[in-house]
């Protein structure tokens, strides 16, 4: 019997729109959502013609509003670190995942959902989107990477006042935290979304892949390192066809045509 399927993938042009879409329950992540939104990624990751990734919830309601808890209250000791595994494992491809990927955020992105959009590049909301991480209030801690990516856009002490507490907050506060980077209206959102995503992928893809990589892997290791690994970044970059293109394009004055080589 094939799996029902939660989540969706549409394309637009060489933009891809993977849809969460379990709508009766708020898009609330089991683990076959989870599975389906990893292979969903990694069919993304391996296809040339798409060259970045918006991640959305279906309907008005819910981005996503956090992992299942029905499946939760059945977790033991052993089958809750391979659940938190699964998670830390799909959301760490999305994070670095070699294209850009924007969360585009309506409704509730609370918990899981939460962490899910923390591991997307860029994050967008619009003005009905509510954040939290109300794990501590089910007797739980977030268990996604979400005690880790959370500290990184706040800073520690907003970070851990959001997860001691539980508390959910609105989109304008996450702007002001820094975890969205815009909030629209609800009817914008998607089109908003291609809109950041196309001022993105314009830009050569080998470059826009590498600024990822440089950035993302400089949270590992310590500045010597990181420095070491942009600056070997910034040599690949000079072998590549699109690095003569975008110049000689500046220089006659004209529009680069990046052909990602
Ligand atoms: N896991 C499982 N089911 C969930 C869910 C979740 N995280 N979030 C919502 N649902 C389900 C509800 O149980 C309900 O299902 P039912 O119709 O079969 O009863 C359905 O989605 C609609 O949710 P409902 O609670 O009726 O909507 P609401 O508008 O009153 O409230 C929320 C919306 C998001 C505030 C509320 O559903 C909620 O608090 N959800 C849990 C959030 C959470 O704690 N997430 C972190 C988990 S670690």
């Amino acid at each position: 019997m094939s799996e029902e399927q939660f989540v969706r993938v549409d394309r637009d042009g060489d933009i891809a729109v993977v849809t969460v879409d379990r709508e009766e329950k708020m898009n609330a992540l089991n683990e076959a959502v989870i599975r389906q939104i990893g292979a969903a990624f990694d069919s993304l990751r391996a296809d040339d013609d798409v060259l970045g990734v918006i991640l959305t919830g279906a309907g008005e309601k819910a981005f996503v509003a956090g992992a299942d808890i029905g499946e939760l209250a059945q977790m033991t000791p052993t089958t809750g670190v391979a659940t938190s595994r699964l998670g830390q494992r799909v959301f760490g491809a999305i994070e670095r995942f070699p294209k850009p990927v924007v969360a585009a955020i309506g409704g509730y992105a609370l918990g899981g959902g939460f962490e899910l959009a923390l591991a997307c590049h860029v994050r967008i909301a619009s003005g009905n989107a509510r954040f939290g991480l109300p794990e501590v209030t089910l007797g739980i801690i977030p268990g996604y990477g979400g005690t880790v990516r959370l500290a990184r856009l706040t800073g520690l002490g907003r970070a851990i006042e959001l997860t001691l507490t539980g508390e959910m907050f609105d989109a304008q506060r996450a702007l002001e935290l820094g975890i969205v980077t815009r909030v629209v209206e609800q009817s914008d959102l998607t089109e908003e979304a291609r809109t950041l995503l196309r001022s993105i992928t314009k830009n050569g893809p080998i470059a826009v892949r590498l600024a990822l990589e440089s950035i993302y892997s400089a949270l590992d290791v310590n500045t010597r390192q990181a420095m070491d690994h942009e600056a070997a970044l910034f040599g690949v970059l000079a072998s590549t066809d699109d690095m003569k293109e975008g110049m000689t394009a500046f220089l006659e004055k004209r529009k680069a045509e990046f052909r990602g080589w």
